[in-house]
Formats: structure tokens, sequence, C-alpha cells
């Protein structure tokens, strides 16, 4: 099920997954600074075992890989079949030996080689319909004494680069009211709930870090015509806008490119974003 803000993990497994899929290489490095800051806070070494939970196209879990090598592995696990073939298309490529793709529902999957040492997310944890028993399972997955990292989008208020846009297309088309805590990419914002899910599924230690940085829409080097192409294009909301008149598409997209511009650099666009770095121990 999905709504303007919302988006499950069926939706992943399926249109969300395929569109995420032809888009890999702009999100990629919209949110490559946001993986940097979680790999770094998460200070991996040689020989950990890792999960990296909703690792989409991989890029974090390559990344991860290297850290960990030549001792340890990462296992990635994904709902999304068609993103698990291309995350083991990438990482064979790159010749990586320690890297292992596998398709399941983390809400209750028990990948091979669990428990693990590590659990890492970058933005794969927000869209468990029951978050309670999902991060029962995440525990599960990680040893005594294990330590996770994810990172998660904070409010939209404080993401612009997604609510900007949003809000001018529901200037135009009526969106649904958006669920806070429904599964979608801004389910897990509140800290407090996070933190108190976290607890109640046996972590403890939680500790909160607020990382603030540019979220670079279209991928590296896009101006404000392509963020907004690919924001109408990419971005969950936008679907209402499939069969709209392409008069008032055009005038939609104008508003959106004219949105962006703002935050035209001439290192390319790029808007502010925050998101929350959440530590736990098992
Ligand atoms: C916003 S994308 C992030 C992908 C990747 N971590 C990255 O940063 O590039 C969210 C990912 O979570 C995955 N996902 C959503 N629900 C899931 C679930 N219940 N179990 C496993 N993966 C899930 C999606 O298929 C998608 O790849």
């Amino acid at each position: 099920m999905s709504d303007s803000h919302g988006t499950s993990g069926e939706d992943w497994a399926d249109a969300r997954g395929a569109l995420w899929l032809a888009e890999l290489d702009s999100y990629e490095q919209m949110l490559e600074l946001l993986g940097i800051a979680l790999l770094d806070r998460a200070a991996l070494e040689n020989g950990q075992h890792v999960a990296d939970i909703g690792c989409g196209g991989g890029r974090t879990s390559r990344l991860a890989a290297h850290l960990v090598a030549p001792e340890g592995s990462v296992q990635g696990v994904d709902i999304a079949p068609m993103l698990m073939a291309e995350a083991t298309r990438r990482a064979e490529a790159e010749g990586l030996r320690n890297l292992r793709f596998s398709t399941g529902d983390a809400a209750s999957f028990v990948p091979e080689g669990a428990p693990f040492d590590r659990l890492l997310s970058r933005l794969g944890i927000m869209f468990f319909a029951d978050p309670a028993a999902a991060f029962a399972n995440l525990r599960r997955l990680l040893k005594d004494g294990g330590q996770a990292d994810f990172a998660v989008w904070a409010a939209p208020q404080d993401n612009v680069w997604m609510s900007g846009a949003r809000a001018i297309v529901a200037e135009h088309i009526e969106l649904p009211v958006a669920d806070p805590l429904a599964p979608g990419p801004f389910a897990l914002a509140d800290p407090d709930r996070f933190a108190s899910l976290l607890r109640d599924a046996g972590f403890s230690q939680v500790d909160m870090q607020a990382w603030y940085g540019p979220i670079r829409v279209g991928g590296t080097g896009s101006d404000a015509a392509k963020a907004a192409e690919f924001s109408l294009r990419a971005f969950s909301f936008a679907t209402v806008l499939v069969g709209a008149e392409a008069g008032l598409e055009e005038a939609i997209r104008e508003k959106v490119i004219a949105f962006f511009r703002q935050f035209e650099t001439p290192d390319g666009v790029q808007v502010p974003g925050k998101a929350w770095l959440v530590r736990a121990m098992a």
C-alpha cells in the first residue's frame, strides 16, 4: 500500500524497487555523503561480519565489504529481487569476494551467516508494517554485544529536497494526508519513538546523532531542471502525476524547477537534508 509519503515493503518488492533500480545511480549519488557519514560512525574493522539491511543496489554494502576485508564479510539483505540481482552484478564487477546478497523481508528473514557482529542500514528500515516485530528480528540477527548503525531521515520539514517538491504538487493535486507513522521515508523521524522501538526490541545504549548535509537531487552535478525531472519521476508522491493533463504537469514542473534553482551551486543542486545516525548495542 502506498500514499504520498508512505511506501511499504510490498511496494519495494514490486514497482518502487523497479523505479529505484531505474534511477539507481542518481539515488546512490544523492545519498553518498550520508552513507560515508554512516560508515565513519560505524568504524568497521577487518574481520567483522556485517549485515546491511534494505541494502538496495548495494553501494554501502560494497564500501563496508572493503572495510572489513580481508577476513570479514558483508551480507546484504533486501526485499526487492531486482535490486539484489543488480547489487550482485555490481559486486562481482568490482571483484568483491566477501559480499553476498539475499532477497528477503528483513522483518522476519534470517540470512545465512546470522548472527552478525554488526548491522548497518542506510535508509532501509523505515518501511516495516510492524516495526516492533521487525526490530525484534533485527535484534536476533546480532550477536550479544554486537552493534547496529542505522541512518534514517529526520522530519519532512527538515528535508525540503523531498517535501518542497511535494508541497508544490499538493498545491495543484490533492494528496492524501501523510500519516507520520505509516511505513515510508519519514516513519522513524521521531527520535524518541525510534529509541523506544529499539529498546523494546532488546537493544541498549541507543545513541542518536543528527546529520546535516547536502542532498544532491538528480545526482552529482545536476541542475534545477534535472533535479525537478528526477523528483517528479522518482519520488513516491509523484505517482499522482501519471495521467495528469499536460498543461498541469508542465505548470508543476516549472514551479519545481524554480524551487530547485535556489539550491543550484557550481557542483550541482545541493539541498539541505537532515538524518539521524543511530547506534544501538545488542
Ligand atoms: C531508500 S532505499 C535505500 C537503499 C540502500 N540502503 C541505499 O541507501 O542505497 C530502501 C531500501 O529498503 C528496502 N526495503 C524496504 N522494505 C524492506 C523490508 N521489509 N525488508 C528488506 N528490505 C526492505 C527497499 O527494497 C530499498 O532497497
